[in-house]
């Protein structure tokens, strides 16, 4: 297989791990490139469930390669419980498992301080985040405060433990939150390292040598395109680079050395936690679409906000992430709609037509999406195998969401299960 990224071009939640599932068999390495355990999805291997939040789903395949890159932000016990889980269902990391030395770590101070800032926001500037310590880890990145995996391996570790959680103490002293046991802090961290040691490695090198030795190489994304802490609709967006550019600053993979990239989109749109969605539907048809695609969040459980697919979302995308192949998800969902919306622009209040998605999210609130309508096919399709079963009503709007969007069509999905997955050229 060529060198893919693979990358969610929505809000993340478009099915990428079912995607994943079916380009891993043909990859030799697969790396996780950004986000932390605020991913989550399940995979279901014969016949057993397995929750990963941040280790690739390729660990389930034998002989896959599989390495939490260096754009990963990695909260040690949760990776430790993932590797444990594994353990308890046959299957060992052990050997197959490499975390980059690069890699920065969510620390415990960091979920409490995500914790303290969410609840220290007024409604309207809540992010909804996952609490998982996100944003504090990368803000401590960038803020060169951060610890990093290779750390666990040097004697001034847990003296770097102490000065960070002693410092953050004094920050969630100043929001009222409490604070952290230091010498328990120290405890835990000197027992996560010592389970953690044998994983650790060079993952720049590694990949790159498998790229030399011409293996192929799977850069697998979490979250999506409009929670990109760039392109998305910022500040409700995550803190690190879902898009392809992150791929390669997130693995030490040259993009020379990329050959494709897999855009990953729901045949409509969902979103979780706060912020600007424009094609939302607050109404029967957008609980419909939550409950038929069982649309709650897989690490929080919250219920995912559902409205019509968006073109101007999906088209941003193709461009930002350079789309060859659209894997496109859950058009069994749309099954019983009479009448199927698709939004091709926005119009603002005063008349100006955005095509592309608009940065000033004070623009966004001024704008309506405008709709193109399109028959439903009203007939089940979860059964079909073949592109050529779906009712043509159901190919019609599949080609009209490419047609809008640019690129090929690579994968159809039709339903939950592995055999739902149509191969078209992927
Ligand atoms: P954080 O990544 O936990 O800081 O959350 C920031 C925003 O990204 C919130 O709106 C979350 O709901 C959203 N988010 C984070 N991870 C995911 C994901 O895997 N799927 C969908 N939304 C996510």
């Amino acid at each position: 297989m060529p060198n893919t990224i693979l990358v969610g071009a929505q809000w993340g939640d478009e099915g990428k791990g079912k995607v994943i599932d079916v380009l891993t068999a043909q990859a030799d390495v697969i790396v996780r490139y950004q986000g932390g355990s605020n991913a989550g999805h399940t995979v279901i291997a014969e016949g057993k469930k397995y929750v990963l939040h941040l280790i690739p789903s390729g660990i389930l395949h034998p002989g896959k390669q599989c390495v939490i890159g260096n754009g990963v932000v990695m909260d040690p016990f949760d990776l430790i419980k993932e590797i444990d889980g594994l353990r308890e269902q046959g299957f060992d990391p052990l050997g197959r498992l490499a975390i980059s030395d690069r890699t920065h770590m969510v620390m415990r101070w960091h979920r409490a301080l995500d914790a303290a800032d969410e609840a220290r926001r007024s409604q309207e500037r809540k992010i909804g985040t996952t609490g998982r310590g996100i944003g504090p880890a990368y803000g401590a990145k960038m803020g060169r405060t951060g610890l990093r995996v290779g750390e666990m391996l040097s004697p001034r570790f847990l003296e770097r433990v102490r000065s960070g959680v002693e410092e953050a103490n004094v920050t969630l002293a100043g929001w009222g939150a409490p604070a952290l046991d230091v010498q328990e802090m120290l405890s835990v961290y000197a027992q996560a390292a010592e389970t953690l040691k044998p994983y650790i490695a060079d993952t720049v090198a590694l990949v790159n040598a498998a790229d030399r030795a011409g293996k192929s190489i799977l850069l697998e994304g979490a979250q999506g395109t409009m929670l990109d802490i760039d392109f998305g609709t910022y500040p409700f967006v995550t803190s690190s680079n879902p898009t392809a550019g992150g791929a390669c600053t997130g693995s030490g993979l040259s993009p020379r050395r990329v050959d494709r990239v897999v855009g990953v989109i729901k045949c409509y749109t969902t979103r979780v936690g706060a912020g600007p969605f424009p094609t939302e539907l607050n109404d029967a048809t957008g609980e419909h679409l939550r409950q038929k695609g069982g649309e709650f969040g897989a690490t929080t459980g919250r219920p995912r906000r559902c409205g019509w697919f968006d073109a101007v979302v999906g088209r941003y995308s193709a461009m930002v992430n350079g789309v060859d192949f659209w894997a496109m998800t859950k058009l069994d969902v749309l099954d019983e709609q009479p009448v199927i919306k698709i939004c091709t622009a926005y119009l603002r209040d005063d008349g100006v037509r955005y095509e592309t998605f608009p940065a000033d999210l004070s623009v966004l609130e001024r704008c309506t999406p405008v709709y193109e309508e399109m028959p439903g096919w009203l007939t089940p399709t979860s059964a079909c195998t073949r592109y050529e079963e779906l009712p043509i009503k159901a190919r019609a709007y599949v080609e009209r969401l490419v047609s809008l969007i640019g690129g090929r069509l690579g994968i159809l999905s039709v339903g939950p299960a592995r055999e739902t997955t149509m191969r078209l050229g992927l």
